[in-house]
């Protein structure tokens, strides 16, 4: 292995590339030329990619995919996708097709609140920290005037500072608990700015506070942050059907819509199986926050905070019959962005959003929630009828025999054969070998 580096950050991308090249990899002339085929041959396209981040070699491309006949809130839309698994977009499709038979997707939003926190500790008399509170509270917020003037003139804004008493947990911890608006903006910035000053205006204003003694003057402010649980940045989507309606699913309706159902309340009530029918919904979701330019650690983050929310990790969609109707829904917090950030900055992510219609971030909001809804009833519908592997066997086909160095007319050929055979590794070997033998 190689030896540390110093000033690695200062290498030109060449010396980058042939000191990676060179110590950490077999083949460096290989390593060099893979790193070189992967750059765009645009130098203004690669010039941006590179200053995205910091140490770039190269680029590490995605499938960006569509997934098309999404009809939402009576709207029709074709999303866009970046993921490498196969079968999510296929299934994605297939759950919008199935619905859009079916009057569709309606989304509704529930809420938009972002959070921030200003963590510090404060050694000395509660009721006293509380009135130093209560005055400061509007030079607080005057202190952030110049951060908060745009957004303001937007309708959005800050919503609301509290103080929250967390000294039965950690001794002496305090937060500032701050509320936003940051409108079509994900905000991490803005926030992050406003709860900055926030903690500097506090501090500053605790030293001459004249009932303060010199030890409570001394707030100590520990870190300013944002949240990325946004239980109030809430979005739920849904489909219904008269369970006569629900044909075409590989079992009779009632009995596929009775499974269905048990199989969403298994995963209410077993951690084990909610966390992989939650990833079947991340995997519509994922694809569609990273297609536009979101942050989908920040999103996964929030998301699996919420369905652990009421103390055991659990589905984050629920359905049932009533009254002889199929209902499916989700509830899912998404902090989202449709404007700064890279929706403006990266070519693919500015295609996304003008394919969605360039939506506020409410609408990707409802958009994100079907893509996860559709996901998830693309997955349990395959568990309680033909098992998961029929479909995604065949989708990953290709990459298996990709894997096996097929040429194009051998993958042709296999696809056909596997048209109606089961796909296994085992299956794609052997009929691989015995077209090869031929
Ligand atoms: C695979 O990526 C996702 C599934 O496991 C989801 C699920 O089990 O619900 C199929």
């Amino acid at each position: 292995m190689n030896t540390p580096v110093e000033g690695f950050s200062k290498l030109t991308k060449t010396q980058k590339i042939d000191w990676i090249a060179s110590n950490c990899t077999k083949d460096p002339k290989a390593t060099k030329e893979l790193l070189e085929q992967y750059w765009s041959t645009d130098p203004e396209v690669q010039k941006l990619h590179d200053e995205f981040i910091e140490n770039t070699v190269s680029n590490y491309y995605l499938p960006f995919a569509i997934a098309p006949n999404f009809k939402i809130n009576d709207e029709l839309f074709a999303i866009p996708m970046a993921i490498e698994e196969s079968s999510v977009v296929a299934a994605a499709s297939k759950a919008a097709k199935f619905w859009l038979e079916r009057g569709g997707f309606k989304a509704e939003i529930i809420g938009t609140e972002k959070v921030g926190q200003v963590h510090f500790v404060f050694k000395g008399d509660k009721k006293k920290l509380s009135d130093f509170f209560v005055s400061t509270k509007k030079e607080l917020i005057k202190s952030v005037g110049t951060i908060t003037q745009s957004m303001e003139e937007r309708g959005g804004g800050i919503n609301a500072i509290e103080l929250r008493d967390l000294s039965d947990k950690i001794e002496g911890y305090y937060q500032l608990h701050c509320t936003f608006e940051t409108l079509d903006a994900m905000g991490a910035n803005f926030i992050n700015s406003c709860l900055e000053q926030f903690a500097k205006t506090f501090k500053e204003l605790a030293l001459t506070h004249d009932t303060f003694t010199e030890e409570e003057k001394n707030i100590e402010i520990v870190m300013s942050i944002l949240s990325n649980y946004v239980p109030n940045c809430l979005v739920k989507a849904e489909v219904s059907c008269p369970i006569s309606e629900l044909g075409d699913t590989d079992m009779p309706a009632t009995e596929f819509a009775e499974k269905f159902v048990q199989a969403v309340n298994i995963a209410k009530v077993e951690p084990f199986r909610a966390v992989t029918h939650n990833k079947g919904i991340m995997n519509g979701i994922d694809a569609v926050v990273l297609a536009t330019g979101n942050d989908f650690r920040a999103v996964e983050a929030g998301v699996h905070a919420y369905a652990a929310k009421d103390g055991q990790y659990s589905s984050l969609t629920h359905a049932k019959i009533e009254n002889g109707t199929f209902r499916f829904w989700i509830e899912i917090p998404l902090a989202l962005g449709t404007v700064g950030g890279l929706t403006t900055l990266h070519p693919l992510v500015k295609l996304a959003l003008e394919i969605l219609q360039n939506p506020s971030a409410k609408h990707l909001m409802q958009i994100i929630a079907v893509a996860g809804l559709a996901q998830n009833f693309a997955a349990v519908r395959s568990l309680v009828t033909t098992g998961i592997q029929k479909g995604h066997m065949k989708m990953h086909l290709l990459n298996m025999l990709n894997q096996l160095g097929a040429t194009d007319s051998e993958k042709e050929q296999l696809v056909t054969y596997f048209k109606d055979q089961t796909v296994t590794n085992a299956s794609v070997k052997e009929a691989f070998e015995r077209i090869k033998s031929n």
